[in-house]
């Protein structure tokens, strides 16, 4: 199985991520869930994760990150995910499962040195955890298989030139595109493909498990924020792109391009610079997504919570 460690800020789209990688059929071994200030602040991104692993019976630590980025002020996207985080389901506010005693970055590090098998990290929300990992002990880097992140575009959510991950930590992020490490990155390019749409919802609902029911109640309150900030007729379940990707790497398509992270620009701060026709000349250092195979994407999601059914 191949290793990979979920660094995330549930997050409905990060909570169906997790759902998805830890699937029955799924080919990952999550060694850890780590969390990271984002779409909310870092307790409830915690909280949710935690809720997450109860709801789905997944025993893996989860570990408490960085609860600001690295320079800046702190924001959150509370308009897309409520108040908790994780509206729609009714969860518990204080979780059964406890998070363990040690900083994220200390269990990334721990983990990837530690490991005979190269580790891929998934990262979710801000490049915090991630870039601070990298900057502290930078022999990981040769233990990292791929780093997976969903974040960036040729187009922002959350100005018009960039995307809220990326916005939120652009130090963060230019640390970890600088890295060298192998990285396959999903903008919104790709994951606005991605639509939770009424007939996936349907097939969702189908499902006779109460995972599946639990994944349904996170798209239908993702698709009403959806509806009313962007007036989307569905929500993108942008982070699950990683998981889906990771278990099937044949429904998307890349492009290997250079990208360079915008950090102080005035109208494009946190924008992801991607080279697509190479004029900078500068070498590749991302596998873009540029396209996927919505078909396939839905009917292998379909078949992910069923497995939870038939387990
Ligand atoms: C990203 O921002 C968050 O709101 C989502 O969880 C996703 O990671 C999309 O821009
Ligand atoms: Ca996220």
């Amino acid at each position: 199985k191949r290793k990979v460690i979920l660094d995330c800020d549930p997050g409905h789209d990060d909570a169906i991520s997790i759902i998805l990688a830890a699937s029955k059929e799924s080919p990952l071994q999550i060694e850890a869930i780590t969390t990271v200030a984002g779409n909310i602040d870092l307790e409830k991104c915690t909280y949710n994760a935690l809720n997450v692993c109860e709801m789905i019976g997944l025993d893996v630590p989860v570990a408490m990150g960085a609860e600001k980025p690295l320079l800046g002020k702190k924001v959150t996207a509370g308009d897309f995910h409520g108040e908790s985080g994780l509206d729609g389901p009714e969860l518990p506010s204080v979780p059964v499962r406890k998070p363990v005693d040690q900083h994220a970055v200390d269990l990334i590090i721990e983990k990837v040195l530690e490991s005979e098998q190269k580790i891929t990290l998934v990262p979710t929300g801000p490049l915090t955890n991630i870039a601070l990992a990298l900057m502290k002990e930078p022999k990981i880097k040769e233990n990292v298989e791929e780093i997976v992140l969903m974040g960036g575009g040729t187009f922002g959510n959350w100005t018009p030139a960039a995307e809220f991950n990326i916005w939120v930590d652009a130090e963060a992020a230019e640390v970890v595109f600088e890295s060298g490490v192998p990285i396959a990155m999903f903008g919104l390019d790709v994951t606005h493909l991605a639509l939770a749409d009424r007939e996936v919802m349907d097939r969702v609902a189908a499902v006779d498990h109460p995972v599946a029911h639990f994944v349904f109640e996170l798209l239908e309150f993702f698709s009403k924020t959806y509806k009313d900030v962007f007036n989307f007729e569905a929500g993108p379940i942008h982070d699950a792109c990683t998981a889906m990707y990771l278990m099937n790497p044949d429904l998307f398509e890349f492009k290997h391009v250079h990208v360079d992270i915008e950090t102080k620009g005035e109208y494009t701060k946190g924008m992801t610079s991607v080279d697509l026709l190479g004029v900078t000349k500068k070498p590749p250092n991302v596998h873009f997504a540029v396209h996927l195979h919505q078909h396939s994407f839905w009917d292998r999601f379909e078949e992910a919570l069923k497995s939870y059914a038939e387990a």
